[in-house]
């Protein structure tokens, strides 16, 4: 009985969101024609109707499902543009990046690079093309033209900007970990704890690109964890965050998400410093990640 009221829950709460999505897809994708034309009224108009879709979400999350979200870490400063890394743990993970975007002024401008098959999915993939989302097959040679379309609205019309990258190009697994001790076994490489060793290629091309972009000023290294009872990275799927009531009060969910803010340019300049500021980075990530499980599991036997 309870899990049918969940769906009718979910369903009620979900399907007017649905709705103005498919609204919001299709005016974006028309304004696309005129994107060469009128570019920054277009950006700005693409980023404001993304807005109201976002925080409609995020709503649904926080208040109607009573999410508590909980943040910690550098103040992110209001309206500064920045290149932003986290870890991948489930879809819900960007719930966790919006907490902070909404309090940084920045949700409108959040754009994150995708997987270049979602081009293909009906309409939403060519909302997401349109909103100027980088989406990228991660073989770089192939993908430069896109990366030099997404750029160059940054670089050249310093459009304000969050440019967020899962930069484990994957969500975490068991499996997906194993391998990724193994590689770093065979690679000489510092494995982080609860994570998969990051890509690097990706990173260092959009900081050596971005710094091209005066008013973009950081990268921020998020890192976002989940805990349900007494165990760790486990999250709740997409369903479960638009259906189940109380998500963290009842059914004990946890969300947590730790920012640090880098000056872009105290980071090395070099493409080789690059990848090893983001491996240092990964592995202090990884290590505030075991801190977090200790503390939860220290909370919860309490
Ligand atoms: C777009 O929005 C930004 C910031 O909100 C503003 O500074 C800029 O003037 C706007 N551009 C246009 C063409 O409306």
């Amino acid at each position: 009985m309870a899990a049918a009221i969940n769906i009718l829950r979910g369903v009620v709460l979900t399907l007017p969101w649905l709705i103005w999505v498919f609204i919001v897809d299709f005016i974006v994708s028309l304004l696309s024609p005129f994107l060469p034309i009128v570019p920054d009224i277009c950006y700005n108009i693409s980023s404001a109707l993304a807005e109201s879709g976002w925080y409609w979400i995020q709503l649904i999350f926080t208040r109607a499902n009573g999410a508590i979200i909980t943040v910690s870490g550098d103040v992110l400063p209001h309206g500064e543009s920045a290149v932003i890394v986290a870890n991948h743990v489930m879809w819900c993970d960007f719930y966790m990046i919006q907490e902070l975007a909404v309090r940084a002024g920045m949700l409108g401008r959040c754009r994150y690079f995708a997987k270049t098959q979602l081009k293909w999915v009906p309409f939403l993939g060519w909302g997401l093309w349109a909103l100027g989302m980088p989406m990228v097959s991660r073989r770089w040679d192939k993908d430069k033209r896109e990366l030099d379309r997404v750029f160059s609205g940054i670089v050249y019309r310093k459009w304000p900007t969050w440019l967020v990258s899962f930069s484990e190009a994957t969500r975490y697994t068991p499996g997906k970990h194993a391998a990724s001790v193994k590689w770093c076994a065979e690679h000489d490489r510092p494995q982080p704890q609860h994570l998969l060793y990051p890509r690097t290629k990706g990173f260092v091309t959009t900081v050596q690109h971005l710094r091209k972009a005066t008013h973009v000023k950081a990268v921020y290294d998020l890192t976002i964890a989940y805990q349900k009872g007494d165990q760790f990275h486990c999250p709740p799927s997409m369903w479960e965050t638009l259906s189940v009531p109380d998500i963290t009060k009842s059914e004990g969910y946890r969300f947590h998400v730790h920012a640090r803010r880098f000056p872009l340019s105290e980071l090395p300049t070099t493409d080789d410093g690059l990848a090893k500021w983001l491996e240092t980075c990964w592995v202090e990530k990884g290590n505030w990640l075991e801190e977090k499980r200790l503390e939860w599991l220290t909370s919860v036997a309490e």
